[in-house]
Order: C-alpha cells, then structure tokens, then sequence
C-alpha cells in the first residue's frame, strides 16, 4: 500500500464531502427559488456523492488507512441559479481531474484493483459534469426567465 495514495484518497474524501454538503445546500436554495425539478436533481445527485464517500470510506478501510479527513472549507452560498450551476461545474471538474490522477498514480504502483474502483467513480461524476453543462447552456440560451419555466414542476 503506498501512503501517496492513501493522502490522494483523503484528498478526494474532502472533496465528496465538500460536494454533499453543496449540492444538499444548493437544492435547497433552488427548491425556495422555485427551480423545482433541478432542486430534484441536486438532491439525487448528493445522495450519488454521499455513495461516494461511502466507498471511498470503505476502501481506506480495506487498505488499512483511517478514512478520517481535515476540516472544510467555508462554503460561500450563492443565490443565484446561473452562480450556482457555474460553482458545481467546476467542482466536478475538479473532481474528474482528481480521479483521472487518482488512476494515474494506482496504475503507476500496479494497483489494478484501485484503478477499476477509482474508474467506476469517474463514470458517475462524468455524468454529473454532463449534466450540468447542459444547464448552463440552456441557462445562456434560454436566459434566466426562460430556465425557470422550462425547468419548474408544480
Ligand atoms: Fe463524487
Ligand atoms: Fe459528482
């Protein structure tokens, strides 16, 4: 087991938790806002990060490693719609850029086993990154007024 590894794999518990925590909140703020059904997809999306965490968790484990993790960062919540799809658009791309070096340095050690688990992961957050480009298009297109019709359900 390397100890390189295991300090990434903290890393990345962080920034799970870091994502819950936003997307839990974000829903939340958009719920009030009236973006009823991206507020749904929020919350589904928290429950595929807390999925995360938790597998992350269970293979610090495995590895014999504690799958403690530092205090967060403050999270800085912003109000508006267009803010909020921009922020958690990067978050997952700092989560893909994470994970891509994750199976880098597993691969570099061999450690075929953490390379197929860090692989699977990767799918899940290319499929939130996906998504929520496609909010920020339709945002840009579509403009704000427009966005909160298309995406409202009563
Ligand atoms: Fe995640
Ligand atoms: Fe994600």
């Amino acid at each position: 087991m390397s100890d390189n590894l295991v300090d990434f794999m903290l890393k990345l518990l962080a920034s799970e938790i870091d994502a819950v925590r936003k997307y839990v909140m974000y829903s939340c703020i958009l719920l009030d806002q009236g973006y009823t059904s991206i507020a749904e997809v929020f919350l589904e999306e928290s429950k595929d990060e807390v999925d995360h965490v938790k597998k992350l968790q269970g293979r610090l484990l495995f590895m014999d490693a504690a799958p403690g993790y530092d205090a967060l960062p403050a999270v800085i919540a912003h109000k508006d719609v267009a803010s909020i799809i921009d922020e958690m658009l990067s978050a997952e791309e700092e989560a893909i850029d994470m994970y891509h070096e994750a199976i880098k340095r597993a691969s570099e050690l061999g450690d075929y086993g953490n390379v197929v688990f860090f692989q699977e992961i990767l799918t899940t957050e290319e499929g939130h990154l996906e998504w929520l480009r496609t909010q920020q298009y339709m945002v840009k297109t579509l403009g704000l007024d427009g966005y909160l019709q298309a995406t409202h359900k009563s």
